[in-house]
């Protein structure tokens, strides 16, 4: 039976998509079997995400009226062979499906897979409602922001409004940069930990490669780039391993150090 996983936010905009498909991804390259399902109706963003755009026969529409089974309209990933997308349909809205059609569609898909992972529309209307209501677990993400963490916070009350407990909540805080949080410019995962008063699962850097991966419609985690490893940690956190958070910055930090030694050579070379 698949572990059922919404990726939600208070807050638009905050990586939910990109989250979805870069955890997917690093999932199904641990060898899991991986349903990724586009709840963004009336808008489509996980397919272009993942450069499936152009291979969408079906839609979460089709499924939820009886054109498609779920099975047929699930479209596999080119390079990782175990996982799948249910895309969005961008004529439908948001009212044309209910949670009881997601439960179903859930229920149809959850034998097949390991991991079925929700994508999240932001918002907290009958868009969230759909992508809440047959997950098992709520990964909830916000930005070092606190207009960000507010919005959270309301939407960590409309989980457990929805029956999630503590430990069905998880928080990944999306684009630090440790940088400003050395500086204390910032605030820290234990500034948003104390606020939300729930474990958080990943600390995500603040990356260009997200933006480079995001216009090549390939995810960054696909790309060789070393924000790879923060989602490989968050993977296996979900699998049980104990990893400590802040694991997930040391990557940037190198990564800044490399920049600044290429800096340091790069003016050596200038003065030549
Ligand atoms: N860690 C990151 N570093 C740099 N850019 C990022 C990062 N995460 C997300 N982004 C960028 O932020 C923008 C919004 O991300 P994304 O679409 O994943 O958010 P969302 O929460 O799904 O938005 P919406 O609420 O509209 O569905 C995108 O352009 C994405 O490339
Ligand atoms: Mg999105």
């Amino acid at each position: 039976m698949a572990r059922v996983i919404v990726v939600t936010s208070g807050k638009g905009g905050v990586g939910k998509t990109t989250v979805t498909a870069n955890l997917g991804c690093t999932l199904a390259k641990m060898g899991e079997k991986v349903a990724l399902i586009d709840a963004d109706i009336g808008l489509k963003n996980l397919d272009v995400v993942l450069g499936l755009e152009n291979r969408i026969v079906y839609t979460l529409l089709d499924v939820v009226q009886g054109r498609a089974k779920p099975q047929e309209a699930l479209v596999r990933h080119k390079v990782l062979r175990n996982m799948y997308l249910l895309a969005a349909s961008q004529i439908a809205t948001k009212e044309m499906v209910s949670p009881e059609d997601m439960k179903n569609l859930v229920k149809e898909l959850e034998r097949d897979f390991d991991y079925i992972i929700i994508d999240s529309p932001a918002g907290i209307e009958r868009g969230f409602r759909n992508a809440v209501s047959p997950a098992h677990m709520a990964l909830v993400v916000t930005t070092p922001e606190l207009p960000a963490i507010s919005d959270a916070d309301r939407v960590i009350g409309l989980l457990e409004n929805f029956g999630f407990d503590d430990e069905s909540i998880k928080l990944i805080i999306n684009r630090v940069k440790p940088k400003m949080i050395k500086s204390g410019d910032m605030l820290t995962k234990d500034d948003i930990k104390n606020a939300l008063a729930l474990d958080v699962i990943g600390i995500i850097p603040d990356s260009e490669d997200v933006i480079i991966a995001t216009n090549k419609g390939v995810p960054v985690v696909l790309d060789g780039v070393p924000l790879a490893s923060t989602f490989e940690n968050i993977a296996r956190r979900l699998q049980g391993e104990m990893i400590p958070v802040e694991e997930d910055l040391k990557i940037s930090e190198s990564r800044g150090f490399l920049d600044f030694l290429r800096r340091l050579f790069g003016r050596r070379g200038d003065k030549r």
